[in-house]
């Protein structure tokens, strides 16, 4: 069974306060697309709860959406060194000419959105900007800054609202931390 099963989790973010940063999130955003119809790319897995909700509210703002996902994988323990990131499922829309949004839950090493930005941005969208839930900027190999940032957090292990540990706790509706043993 996997150590993931039987994790300690301690909330870090609880559900109010994660929609109440969300909701500023999306007022920003749909302050600079007003009147613009937005091209929302989601990279997958990590994304699919925090681009749901983004979405909704976008739609609650008046901003009309084009949505698609794009899945990029890195690779295991050898991505610390390597950095490698492959391409697993393209966008099927076209960007040339529009504004793009693309939306990840996490910006870590940097080196998937540095990775997903480059690839989008050779679609000639009209502008291109990057919205992620979670900044984790000590961690960062790849110098990059995303356009809107939901919560900046300390280099914790933490799981929920999309975030996983093997495939567990991508559900959970707030952001947890995974206690390791001292
Ligand atoms: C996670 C997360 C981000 C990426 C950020 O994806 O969803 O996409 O890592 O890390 P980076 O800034 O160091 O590149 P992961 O590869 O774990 O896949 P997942 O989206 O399927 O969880």
């Amino acid at each position: 069974m996997s150590e993931a099963h039987n994790a300690i989790l301690e909330p870090l973010i609880n559900e109010v306060d994660l929609h109440a940063g969300i909701s500023e999130l999306v007022d920003r955003i749909a302050d600079d697309f007003e009147g613009e119809e937005l091209y929302v790319v989601g990279l997958l897995r990590g994304s699919f709860m925090f681009t749901a909700d983004l979405v909704r509210l976008l739609y609650r703002r008046d901003i009309r959406l084009v949505i698609d996902f794009m899945t990029v994988a890195s690779y295991g323990a050898a991505t610390e060194s390597s950095g490698q990131v492959d391409m697993m499922r393209d966008i099927h829309i076209e960007l040339e000419g529009k504004p793009v949004l693309l939306v990840d839950d996490i910006l870590d090493t940097g080196r998937t959105l540095d990775f997903a930005s480059r690839h989008l941005a050779e679609f000639k969208p009209a502008s291109l900007k990057t919205c992620v839930f979670l900044d984790k900027p000590s961690r960062r190999v790849v110098p990059f800054e995303a356009d809107y940032v939901g919560f900046t957090v300390p280099d914790l292990f933490v799981v929920g609202y999309g975030l996983d540990f093997d495939g567990r706790y991508r559900e959970l509706p707030h952001l947890s931390v995974v206690k390791t043993d001292a």
